[in-house]
């Protein structure tokens, strides 16, 4: 009986941890190329406007900001969630990204959770 339970917790915990798992280039990548990648890209146009480079359009741009905007496994200190959640401060600059006045389409509260969880999962290249 306790086997039976034991075997049924263990089970429990594999599905959620599968089913929890974000991955930064299945689930984020096409998010942030949706919603941010038409401006934050080199060959955008905009490259002069964006300082420091500020792309989101492949892996390696998000995975750069990893221990900057990005604070692996603290979603609530990390600058790129506040943008994301439109909280407008990125470091001492207010901002609300994407442009209000942009086509590009704001995250969703459960993209958001997606950011949030692979944040909180360690920042992983996945
Ligand atoms: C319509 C074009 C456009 C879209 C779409 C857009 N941005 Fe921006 N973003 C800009 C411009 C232009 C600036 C520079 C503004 C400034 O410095 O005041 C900027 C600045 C930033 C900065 C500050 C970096 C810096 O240069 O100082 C961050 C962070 C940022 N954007 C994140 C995002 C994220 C995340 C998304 C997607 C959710 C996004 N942006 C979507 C145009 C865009």
């Amino acid at each position: 009986m306790i086997g039976k339970i034991s075997a049924f917790v263990f089970g429990l915990a594999v599905l959620s941890a599968s089913a929890g798992e974000v991955s930064l280039d299945k689930d984020l990548l096409p998010l942030f190329q949706r919603s941010c990648g038409t401006c934050h890209a080199p060959d955008s146009g905009i490259r002069g406007a964006i300082k420091g480079g500020a792309f989101f359009n492949e892996k390696k741009d998000l995975l750069g900001k990893v221990g900057g905007p990005i604070v692996a496994g603290k979603p609530e200190e990390s600058g790129l969630v506040k943008v994301l959640a439109q909280e407008v401060k990125f470091g001492k600059k207010e901002l609300v990204m994407p442009p209000p006045k942009s086509d590009a389409p704001a995250f969703t509260a459960e993209e958001l959770e997606k950011v949030k969880a692979w944040i909180k999962a360690g920042a992983k290249d996945n």
